[in-house]
């Protein structure tokens, strides 16, 4: 039989309009950066014309009931993030920054399965030696463990058939020949991970795919694959930090948030069970501008730690320098303190961080940062016995959060004094007034004057 002949073509991603080739603006809607390489492959002609067999709408009473089946790495916090273990036929991202232990982790991952399952080890970036030494170190001996040391994905795929479990590290690194683009290319990266994704659909093989989020993560980094992907998991905190955290972004067969924590260490990267001292520090209360906040991701709620501190101004513009809260929560906080608590901001550079390399997306930490700037503007501290949490609306109102007992439970067994939070939520948990002092507040301006008035003003 002839060789289907497969062709490429250049799509923009936001409009669709076919380009002759790679172009860095599309000539139709004038966006950047959105010319994609894809496969064409022409369907033969006789497709065309006869009509495919469909499949039926099938009643929901009978459809017979499918039991998603879930093997445990052993890794426990591994486990969690997942959703309680992996699952057959699925397709795993783990994304995050070079060096921050992906490899790690899943030769980890690869060590413990392959005493059950047949696992193959696809390794583009390293060789078979580096894989060895790194399994030395990791001490993993891996009678049955097989590693690959190749590139070409078709290579990968025709002989990961007879596996249970196929380790993709990393898709950056791997091609397929019927695309020009080279390795690491938008076209290349979204191409093979489409081909994982149909092997993964067609076979009972788990596939995880190792992917490196680049600075530009929207260009060549997997953000472009998150769709087609049963769970995405990204790992969280700077490299050089031993402590690093593992979130589910998405995930077909589990909780989104849930939060892994991992420390890493010489002989490879562990869960850790008590993270409860990792976001906060020991000698917070002394100084100001720190204030700490119960946030719940998945199942598990974290103290973690927001410390603010507010420089003069030496040129014009005013900066501001979050890291670990968002950039845009926190100009939002800023112009409601100085319109609503009256603490006008534009003569200092505020820089705000969440402790331990955490990233605080939920809102409910609103309250935390701008009591922190707060306390940062007055230069009076939060007492270290203090916790605060809830979500603050543009005229300074504080809103009711999710969670409220699971957080003031955390608070509780943590040994907070005090905990301030959305006057809508007391109802909730007036049933332990016993237990810990509950400060409902209503207003942001209420908040700062209950936590920091004490007569002094600005800094
Ligand atoms: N011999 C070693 N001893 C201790 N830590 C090591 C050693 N070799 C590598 N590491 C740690 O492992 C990390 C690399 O992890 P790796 O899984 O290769 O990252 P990734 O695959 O995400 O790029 C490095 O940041 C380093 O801290
Ligand atoms: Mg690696």
């Amino acid at each position: 039989m002839a060789k289907q002949k497969i062709t490429t073509k250049y799509v923009c991603s936001e409009c669709g309009s076919v380009t002759p080739g790679w172009m860095g603006k599309c000539p139709t809607c004038g966006k950047f950066g959105t010319i994609n390489e894809e496969v064409e492959t022409p369907a033969k002609s006789t497709e065309n014309k006869i009509r495919q067999p469909y499949a039926k709408p099938v009643k929901l009473s009978e459809i017979s009931d499918e039991k998603i089946t879930r093997v445990k790495t052993g890794i426990d916090e591994f486990d969690t993030v997942l959703g309680g273990g992996i699952v057959s036929s699925s397709l795993v991202l783990i994304g995050g920054d070079p060096g921050i232990g992906k490899s790690t982790l899943m030769t980890q991952v690869a060590g413990i399965l392959s005493k059950k399952a047949r696992v193959l080890y696809a390794s583009a970036e390293e060789s078979h030696g580096q894989v060895k030494i790194r399994c030395d170190r990791l001490g993993i001996s891996g009678e049955n463990l097989m590693i690959m040391n190749e590139t070409c994905l078709n290579n990968i795929i025709d002989e990961a058939n007879d596996y249970d479990v196929l380790i993709v590290d990393s898709i950056q690194a791997v091609y397929l020949e019927e695309l020009s683009g080279s390795s690491g290319s938008v076209g290349q990266v979204k191409e093979c991970a489409s081909k994982l994704m149909r092997f993964a659909k067609s076979t009972k093989t788990t596939v995880f795919i190792v992917g490196h989020v680049t600075k530009d993560g929207a260009i060549a980094g997997p953000k472009v694959l998150e769709h087609i992907m049963d769970t995405v998991l990204y790992f969280e905190g700077q490299p050089e930090d031993n402590y690093k955290l593992l979130r589910a972004v998405k995930n077909r067969f589990g909780s989104a948030q849930e939060v892994g924590v991992f420390e890493m260490r010489e002989n490879g990267i562990f869960g850790v069970k008590d993270y409860n001292g990792i976001f906060v520090s020991e000698e917070r209360g002394s100084e100001s501008g720190s204030v700490v906040t119960p946030s719940v991701s998945g199942n598990r709620c974290m103290p973690v730690e927001i410390q603010t501190l507010l420089s003069k101004t030496v040129f014009g513009m005013p900066r501001r320098m979050p890291l670990g809260v968002d950039y845009n929560r926190t100009a939002f906080l800023l112009a409601v303190l100085e319109k609503r608590a009256y603490m006008p901001f534009y003569s200092f550079d505020v820089y705000a961080t969440a402790m331990g390399g955490i990233k605080l997306s939920e809102p409910s930490a609103d309250l935390a940062i701008a009591i922190a700037l707060a306390s940062s503007y007055k230069n009076v501290p939060v007492e270290k016995t203090t916790c605060v949490f809830g979500e603050i609306g543009l005229t300074g109102e504080i809103r009711p959060v999710m969670q409220a007992e699971k957080r003031v439970l955390e608070s509780i067994k943590l040994g907070f004094k005090k905990v301030v939070l959305p006057a809508r939520n007391y109802a909730q948990v007036e049933k332990y007034k016993q237990r810990i002092e509950i400060v409902p507040v209503k207003h942001v301006y209420q908040a700062v004057k209950t936590l920091l008035d004490d007569g002094k003003n600005g800094q």
